[in-house]
């Protein structure tokens, strides 16, 4: 087992990537914290993986939100006793072209895209330095690296999210932290249930592997850089995305 002994905290993990992330890094022998705005779903999801005998809890957060991460980070800790590997999965859109985007819309978009990542990594990282090793995995987007019709917020956010990684993997490399990020293409989940089909067939037609990926291609990319396999890997932006880039 790839993670024996080593606790996670996934943000937004009741849901799509985050969800398979948690699944894959418990069967890999972490202890899980699925942090996340949605309690129900977060606690169904964590007790299902609690019963077929994962250590996993749910943590209810709001990453936007500084005393809301402070407490789960805090909450981590007593559960877990320690806190190895944060995933900054958490993530929402409010698509609009630009014309239409509404200042509230951009800043809601910022808050949990960005001030998330922000404020997560920042409640974690003492206990990191302590503990002198770490691994800090934050979510991007095909978006954010080379832009999307309707995404001036969720492009801005992602593309921040790619800088933010290369400063701390700079910053910690030192300390015994890596730092990286996933940035995923369009991967099957209800944020892509959202996207027209007609939008979706025009999107496949650009991607050289010609399918949307599965939300396990992102949790299997996250693993890596969590385990020992990534050890040398810092301040990357993995592109998770069927070759779409190219
Ligand atoms: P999803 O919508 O299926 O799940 C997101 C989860 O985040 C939900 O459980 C939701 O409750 C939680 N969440 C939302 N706001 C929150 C907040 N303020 N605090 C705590 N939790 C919050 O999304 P999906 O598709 O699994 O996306 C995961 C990450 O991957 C996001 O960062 C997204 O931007 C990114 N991504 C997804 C792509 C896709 O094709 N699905 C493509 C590129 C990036």
């Amino acid at each position: 087992m790839r993670l024996s002994g080593k606790v996670a905290i996934i943000t937004g993990a009741a849901n799509g990537l985050g969800l398979a992330a948690a699944e894959i890094f418990a069967k890999e022998g972490a202890s899980v914290a699925i942090a996340d705005f949605n309690e129900e779903l977060g606690q169904a999801r964590a007790q299902e993986l609690a019963d077929r005998g994962h250590r996993v809890a749910f943590f209810q957060v709001n990453v936007a939100d500084q005393n809301s991460v402070n407490t789960m980070v805090k909450n981590v800790l007593d559960t877990f006793g320690k806190i190895d590997i944060l995933v900054n999965n958490a993530g929402i859109t409010r698509d609009a072209m630009l014309k239409k985007m509404t200042l509230e819309n951009f800043q809601k978009v910022i808050d949990v895209n960005l001030t998330g990542v922000f404020l997560c990594t920042h409640a974690v990282l003492p206990s990191m330095l302590e503990q002198g090793s770490g691994r800090i995995i934050n979510t991007s987007s095909v978006s954010g690296v080379y832009g999307n019709i309707g995404q001036t917020n969720y492009a801005a956010a992602k593309a921040a999210v790619v800088g933010m990684t290369k400063t701390w993997a700079k910053e910690l490399g030192r300390k015994g932290i890596n730092v990286n990020a996933v940035a995923p293409g369009f991967i099957e989940t209800n944020m892509t249930a959202a996207v027209p089909e007609k939008v979706l067939d025009t999107i496949k037609q650009t991607i050289p592997l010609g399918h949307l990926g599965k939300p396990e291609d992102i949790a299997n990319a996250y693993l890596y850089l969590a385990s020992d396999d990534g050890k040398y890997v810092n301040g990357t932006t993995l592109h998770v995305d069927g070759g779409i880039m190219m």
